[in-house]
């Protein structure tokens, strides 16, 4: 999890309309709680006023070189020293083309050169400026100097023209800082599924029995775990978030439908956390038409639903880890030990529903990982902070099982 209060980021805000849209990004990293300092080509204050970010930030947009009234000593310097990561948006050809040779002639591509953090470009520009050789051969090259360059979407642009060149969303531009402030990458090279979400057990083509979850708790597994490096397949049922950058998603229904999706790919996962609410039962029939309502009650007959972290339990390949979360209302660590052991899972994610901060819905949980021989009882936190949590002790017991 990233601590963005402890961070510095220096923004480049270079010549191009999409200049306009660093503002709103801006606004949105200021509000993380990160240090955020403006750096802004000449060419970039035709476009938006050093006023707009030195409001957004508290801090004077550094333009000039030369300026005297910054507020520190050889300011370039400075500013490269202190921060995490620079993020040029919008990045023109001629930056690029500045950055790939090493240019300096300015305040943002002297700060640039001089600092040795992670450093990121997101081009936007016409598309026959992007496609031209020249620059494709210059962002070739900040890629092999380790520039992470967050590629532009095809689009209608300022010009008129339609193709490639607009700006990235803001989405995969906060993605690309999160993956180059994530300095630990334990997990490259682990495979991980995920499953998240509830299931729905259709009744019919109207109706469908499901419950209350809603995915927190898997999407933040599968963001960190991402973020770390591994490559994450997350498994959801129907939720209204945002599937993480950088993740396969295998969207599914029903639980029959999960266990197909899980099992097929089960063999090749060194990890899986099962953290959706899977359904026990479904409907023991589903009716081609919708039911129509009669006088009198209505009883309804329900058929088991297979338990896949039993089957993924019982099937396990050496070496892999299988963690699974269990949510009780009453006697929690005897319940969620018992399925520990029941379903052969090497760890079990346990918390109850009914403790302040814990279950459906909210960002928080309470939990207590428990193993077969040790309950480890965390106290409540943010649920990306329990993912990784989690994710530390999977991989722990990854490597004692890899020995
Ligand atoms: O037994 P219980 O449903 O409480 O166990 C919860 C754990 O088992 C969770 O990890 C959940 O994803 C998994 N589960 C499953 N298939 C089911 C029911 C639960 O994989 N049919």
């Amino acid at each position: 999890m990233i601590c963005w209060k402890e961070k510095t980021i220096l923004l480049g805000v270079t010549g191009g309309i999409a200049a306009y849209k660093a503002a709103q990004l801006c606004s949105d990293l200021v509000k993380t709680g990160a240090k955020v300092h403006v750096l802004m080509s000449a060419n970039a204050t035709q476009f938006v006023s050093p006023l707009t970010f030195e409001t957004l930030t508290g801090n004077k947009a550094a333009v000039d070189t030369f300026d005297r009234n910054f507020q520190w000593n050889v300011a370039h310097v400075s500013l490269a020293k202190r921060a995490d990561v620079c993020m040029v948006v919008p990045a023109t050809a001629n930056i690029i083309a500045k950055m790939a040779v090493g240019l300096a002639d300015d305040m943002l591509s002297t700060t640039l050169l001089a600092a040795g953090c992670p450093k990121i470009v997101a081009p936007a520009m016409n598309t026959g400026m992007y496609e031209n050789p020249v620059t494709m051969r210059n962002i070739q090259t900040l890629k092999e100097l380790g520039i992470a360059v967050v590629e532009p979407e095809t689009g209608r642009l300022a010009c008129a023209d339609t193709g490639k060149g607009k700006l990235a969303r803001e989405e995969a531009l906060f993605h690309a800082l999160e993956v180059a402030l994530t300095k630990e990458k334990d997990l490259t090279g682990c495979r991980i599924l995920i499953t998240a979400g509830p299931t729905c057990e259709a009744l019919d083509p109207v109706r469908y029995l499901t419950n209350h979850s809603t995915g927190k708790m898997g999407y933040a597994l599968a963001k960190a775990a991402q973020l770390r490096g591994a490559r994450v397949t997350l498994v959801t049922g129907p939720t209204v978030l945002e599937p993480p950058m950088g993740v396969e998603t295998v969207p599914i229904f029903s639980a029959n439908q999960m266990f197909d999706a899980v099992t097929s790919r089960q063999t090749s996962q060194d990890i899986i956390i099962k953290a959706a609410a899977v359904a026990d039962y479904r409907p023991a029939s589903e009716a081609e038409d919708k039911i129509k309502k009669s006088e009198g009650e209505m009883e309804l007959k329900l058929a088991r639903n297979p338990d896949i972290l039993a089957w993924l339990g019982e099937h396990k390949p050496a070496g892999q880890v299988l963690c699974g979360f269990s949510m009780e209302t009453r006697d929690l660590i005897e319940n969620s030990r018992q399925k520990l052991i029941r379903k052969h899972a090497d760890m079990m994610v346990a918390n109850n529903l009914k403790v302040q901060g814990a279950g459906f819905g909210v960002d928080t949980n309470v939990a207590t990982i428990l193993t077969k021989n040790r309950a480890e009882v965390l106290p409540q936190m943010e649920k990306s902070q329990l993912a990784d949590v989690i994710l530390d002790r999977a991989l722990e017991f990854l490597k004692v099982k890899k020995k």
